[in-house]
């Protein structure tokens, strides 16, 4: 794989593709974690004497369609801030005003430039050979740093490269460094605690998981599939029922496997009060599952005191409600314990930063990778697709 270190930028106009799929609140960034993991490479590329440095990236899926909820202008300013560099936002059809662009970048007196949503457009998830070919006419060199979409197949992240120079950012090398750790020769016990809502997207993950770790600890919604595959009465919770008869081919009585042995239920889930625990198989007919309860915290935490090394995606219940909340939020911090202790603690995934934000825990886990899926398939595969369009 090529990395920037060896790339020429001096007076160049570099295409840096980022993953700033951030978290905005009346267009507002709430949490900016992906956003200050790329600055490095912004600044090297600045410091290098790149001439234009022109960013993209996606935000949320706004399904080929501009939206204003999903323009990029909240966060090219909050860029600006964080920088304290002039960035100037370039809005605008990247096809149909494609020229008008460049002309608009070849003018400008500021140096960082920013391109708005790139999943404004259907070609950007079809990887598309025409957009890759006008996103690439933006710059001269291309520099891949969006670690958190490199799993996917579009045109900013396989399709550039095949036409511009291409180099991995600060930021994609130091995940690769990190995230290879674990697969090549990784220390035991290792532990995946894995959370979130759907089985179908990580029961790949978890199968592949099974072969390397000595611990997998599953809550959430996923959770709750793989209970009712097992025979276990679920209430109301939500289930994929689409995955019940495929998760059966999971060795369920694996002793590695942990599951929820009591939940929190609710009859619905912005309930208040009318709250409570029960050991699984036990919940009320009418109610579903929201969250992990004590015992599963407990169970959870010992097995994350006993690992070396223990990798976190997911949250662990519905955490919007903070009432079901707590189960996350209590493994969140018998990680953080866990990382002052030596063990070396790894968590990823989009959900997951504003969470240990709030707790103020950022800076108690080893290493925050900015990738959720991309990470688990990292994880799984041992590259990605946006990592082998570089080599
Ligand atoms: C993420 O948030 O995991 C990345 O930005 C990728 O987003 P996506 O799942 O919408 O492709």
């Amino acid at each position: 794989m090529k990395i920037l270190k060896n790339a020429d930028i001096k007076n160049k106009s570099v295409l840096l593709r980022v993953d700033f799929n951030v978290t905005l609140r009346h267009e507002n960034v709430v949490e900016d974690y992906r956003m200050r993991a790329a600055l490095p490479t912004v600044k090297y590329l600045l410091e290098g004497g790149a001439e234009k440095i022109i960013l993209i990236s996606h935000l949320g899926r706004p399904d080929g369609k501009y939206n204003s909820k999903f323009s990029l202008k909240p966060v090219s300013d909050h860029l600006a801030k964080m920088a304290k560099k002039e960035v100037e936002f370039l809005p605008g059809d990247i096809r149909k005003e494609c020229g008008d662009i460049k002309k608009k970048i070849q003018k400008s007196d500021k140096r960082v430039l920013f391109l708005d949503n790139l999943r404004f457009y259907d070609e950007e998830e079809k990887n598309d050979k025409e957009f890759s070919k006008i996103l690439s006419g933006f710059g001269e060199v291309f520099v891949e740093d969006a670690f958190g979409v490199c799993h996917r197949n579009h045109a900013s992240v396989v399709g550039v490269s095949k036409i511009l120079p291409s180099y991995a950012g600060l930021l994609l090398q130091k995940e690769i460094e990190i995230l290879s750790r674990l697969l090549n020769n990784p220390d035991h016990p290792l532990t995946f605690i894995i959370g979130g809502a759907k089985i179908s997207t990580k029961l790949p993950i978890i199968e592949r998981f099974l072969q390397i770790a000595d611990n997998i600890c599953i809550g959430g919604a996923l959770a709750n599939t793989i209970l009712k595959a097992e025979g276990t009465s679920v209430g109301k919770s939500l289930v994929e029922e689409s995955m019940v008869e495929v998760i059966k081919r999971l060795k369920l009585t694996d002793r590695r496997l942990h599951l929820p042995v009591d939940v929190v239920c609710a009859k619905d889930k912005d309930a208040e009060d009318t709250v409570h625990v029960s050991a699984v198989g036990k919940s009320r007919k009418d109610e579903s599952i929201f969250d992990i309860g004590p015992d599963t915290v407990s169970l959870f935490s010992e097995i994350i005191r006993k690992s070396k090394v223990v990798v976190w995606n997911g949250p662990l219940g519905y955490v919007e409600n903070k009432v079901f909340a707590r189960g996350t939020d209590k493994v969140a911090r018998s990680m953080a314990n866990a990382t002052s202790k030596g063990i070396f603690t790894i968590i990823g995934g989009g959900d997951t930063y504003l969470i240990l934000e709030e707790l103020n825990l950022m800076d108690k886990i080893s290493f925050v990778s900015t990738g959720g899926g991309a990470m688990l398939d990292f994880l799984a595969k041992g590259t990605l697709p946006g990592i082998e369009a570089l080599s």
